[in-house]
């Protein structure tokens, strides 16, 4: 599988100009600093330093494994992963079952070191590794009368002890508008830090729209709907007037029961300074064009 190192993408590098310039800067810039810059590539180039892996899988929000953060680490081992098949379904040329080794062997594999900014007002930066949601989609060949894509989480009671329990309606179900979804930064995220992801951040493959709110990061996804209705979504059914479909970071409009304006870095210690929130998370030069024209403070 090809490994394309991508970094932040506050700057160009959703262009494959973009991510040129990074090779070539991390090559120029081992060649300055000889092998002892090796451990570091990745990282190159970017403002974000990667939260620690074991903030990044301890500290979760996944309530099919209970509602405390530090549940889903605790839990999550019951959840078998392999085999897995997504369902993709709806208006697609190719509809059927798709056994997750067939979509891996034919994605392309990148690390995409992204800010995720939970709705809580707490935020990480997540090195995944995963590919374009697009190269999927086209895989399965969308339908031009499409407009959205609905996805499923597994729905394994068994296995998910907090599907034994109506905290909200299971499955768990999220949704983007099509435009949201075939764009670049939405991959589906199979590993963070290299290796494969650890089933509490929603192995074997989750959803990441970095500059969305975290909840429609949807994990342990086993199916994907192509519609031309807008789907139900998880978090709007139970709590309407609070979660609408959009779900953007937007520090500018409040959650009805608190400010929206900065967020707690997760990792700093319990007396790491807040910082401010960004437009669109910080991915407003390639997300902004997606919502022109719309009042952000209705369609929130
Ligand atoms: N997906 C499922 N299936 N179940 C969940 O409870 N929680 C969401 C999202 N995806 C959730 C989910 C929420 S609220 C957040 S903030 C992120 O996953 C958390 O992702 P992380 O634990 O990898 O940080």
């Amino acid at each position: 599988m090809a490994k394309r190192w991508t970094n932040d993408l506050t700057h160009a590098d959703v262009t494959p100009e973009g991510a040129f310039l990074n090779r070539r800067q991390i090559m120029a810039g081992l060649a300055g600093i000889g092998m002892a810059g090796l451990a570091a590539p990745a990282r190159a180039n970017t403002d974000l330093e990667p939260t620690d892996w074991d903030v990044i899988t301890q500290y979760n929000n996944f309530y099919e494994f209970g509602t405390g953060k530090d549940d889903p680490a605790a839990n999550a081992h019951t959840l078998t992963t392999s085999p897995w098949t997504i369902k993709i379904d709806g208006m697609v040329d190719k509809p059927g079952d798709y056994a997750l080794d067939d979509i891996m062997s034919k994605m392309t594999i990148e690390e995409r070191i992204y800010r995720f900014r939970c709705v809580e007002a707490w935020s990480m930066v997540v090195p995944w590794n995963g590919f374009e949601l697009k190269d999927l989609l086209d895989m399965a060949g969308v339908k031009p009368e499409a407009k959205y894509v609905a996805m499923e989480t597994l729905f394994r009671p068994e296995e998910m002890p907090g599907q034994n329990v109506p905290f909200i309606e299971w499955p768990y179900v999220e949704g983007l508008r099509l435009d949201e979804a075939m764009n670049p930064l939405t991959i589906m995220a199979s590993g963070i830090y290299g290796k494969d992801i650890p089933n509490q951040n929603g192995a074997p493959l989750r959803l990441v729209v970095p500059w969305k709110y975290g909840y429609k990061s949807i994990k342990s996804v086993v199916r994907i709907t192509l519609t031309d209705k807008e789907p139900p979504t998880s978090w709007n059914k139970a709590i309407p007037n609070e979660y609408k479909f959009y779900s953007n970071v937007n520090p500018e409009v409040d959650h009805p029961r608190w400010s929206q304006e900065t967020e707690r870095p997760i990792g700093g210690g319990i007396f790491a300074k807040r910082k401010p929130t960004l437009m669109f998370n910080g991915y407003e030069k390639e997300v902004a064009s997606l919502y022109e024209g719309m009042d952000l403070r209705k369609y929130f």
